[in-house]
């Protein structure tokens, strides 16, 4: 077994030197309750070396107030065209901006974004901006489910704008469901995605993937279980990444501590068998399947009702170990579905017996899946990093090598071969 995806510092840190100038980014807020997760949001753009504006609705203020937004941003805050008005904000803001990112979103201003409406500091920003624009929604269902609504992002999504999907949950009162606003870290990703890249391109649209992430758990006794360091954060970056090109995502996590990602359905898991059972159920409909987890390979051969006692005479533990099933290995044998393209993930490590692609050739003939995407990780490399260096195996004969970058970089490539195989 190996783990793709080891724990790494928290997205502050990680992205805390940007080069060169500062890019710009406008935050617009509206008014809806979840406006008060727009600060987080804020600070991890601010803590990650962006140049922020906050621009708020009225209604935004009345759920946090100016000095909140100013303290936060180091900037003034206004929400009209009449504040300054000889630096001509209504245009200067917009016209200067990197990125635009407004959440939460309202249904109203969702609406006004649609039809070229006016008349505030933000709505004005949305219509001088050139740069990209990523909107977050959050209201009630109801209200994201109204024809209207329904129109209005369609509108904004053909003209180019990020509409991100809500994600479901408790809403404002006692009811819960679709129109939550993704979390404020979510939500961040995604804009340092279209920051680097731009708006993606929908060209896994109409597409069901499957992706596993994280490490799988296998119990031992009602307190303890064999594990994995795996952190998820590669499988959560493939995952983001087809939603974000248009997939309809089916993520499944095992023990993952990482928010969902915006508009991915999460199937969470917790040990091999169920995860086996959970990627083996949605693969039977879909177009691909990526195996970023980390299964474990053994479970104890039987799990103790109660807790484990060590022997007083200081006896070996008695741990018997049995093999579980491989689930790349299975998808990639029965082929349920003729056409699904079947990625693997590999760490390897040169030796006596031959160089890391050698150890990966072997993995991909043996695995027999379509693509195997390789990491070398002889230095210590992958492990405790954001980054990731790797090469993409093809059955069909083709290498890929992908320099160093983000995961987020590197799940863009993997996507693009699986696209080029679907023949978009
Ligand atoms: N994998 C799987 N089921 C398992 C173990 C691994 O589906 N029980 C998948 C992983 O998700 C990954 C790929 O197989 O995509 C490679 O995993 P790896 O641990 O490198 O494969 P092993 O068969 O365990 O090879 P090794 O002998 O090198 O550990």
């Amino acid at each position: 077994m190996t783990t793709h995806d080891e724990a790494v510092p928290p997205a502050g840190e990680r992205h805390s030197v940007v080069s060169g100038a500062r890019p710009r980014v406008v935050l617009g807020v509206t008014g809806g309750i979840a406006a008060y997760k727009a600060c987080e949001l804020l600070r991890l753009l601010t803590e990650s070396g962006h140049d922020v504006t906050v621009v708020p609705t009225e209604s935004a203020l009345r759920f946090v107030g100016a000095p909140t937004w100013a303290a936060l941003s180091g900037k003034p805050v206004h929400t009209g065209v009449w504040d300054d008005v000889h630096e001509v904000p209504h245009v200067r803001i917009g016209q200067s901006a990197d990125l635009v990112v407004v959440a939460p979103a309202t249904a109203d201003l969702l609406a006004k974004a649609a039809h070229g409406l006016a008349d505030d500091l933000l709505t004005n920003t949305l219509l001088t901006a050139r740069c990209p624009v990523v909107l977050a929604p959050a209201m009630h269902t109801e209200m994201w489910e109204h024809a209207a609504t329904a129109a209005n992002v369609a509108t904004l999504r053909e003209r180019g704008v990020v509409v991100v999907e809500p994600a479901e949950g408790r809403l404002t009162g006692a009811d819960s469901g679709k129109g939550r606003l993704p979390e404020p870290a979510e939500i961040f990703e995604l804009a340092l995605e279209v920051l680097a890249r731009g708006v993606p391109r929908a060209d896994l649209a109409g597409r069901r993937v499957v992706v596993s992430a994280g490490g799988t758990r296998e119990p031992l006794d009602p307190v303890r279980f064999l594990g994995n360091r795996s952190s998820g954060r590669q499988g959560y970056a493939l995952a983001r990444a087809a939603a974000s090109r248009g997939a309809e995502v089916t993520l499944v996590s095992a023990n993952v501590s990482l928010p969902d990602p915006a508009g991915v359905k999460v199937v969470r898991v917790e040990t091999t068998g169920q995860l086996r059972d959970a990627v083996v159920g949605a693969a039977a409909t879909a177009d691909a399947v990526v195996m970023a987890a980390a299964p474990a390979d053994f479970r104890p051969a039987s799990v103790s009702g109660s807790k484990i006692k060590k022997a007083g005479d200081g006896s070996a533990a008695p741990l018997e170990l049995e093999q579980n099933p491989d689930v790349l290995a299975e998808l990639s044998r029965d082929r349920v579905r003729p056409g699904t393209i079947i990625v693997g993930f590999a760490a390897e490590t040169g030796d006596d017996a031959g160089g890391v692609l050698d150890h990966a050739r072997d993995k991909l003939a043996r695995k027999g899946c379509d693509l195997l995407v390789v990491n070398d990780v002889s230095g210590g490399a992958v492990f405790g990093s954001d980054d990731n260096q790797a090469v993409i195996l093809a059955a069909d004969g083709s290498v890929v090598e992908v320099p160093l970058g983000t995961k987020a970089a590197l799940a863009h490539v993997v996507w693009d071969e699986v696209a080029r195989r679907f023949g978009t």
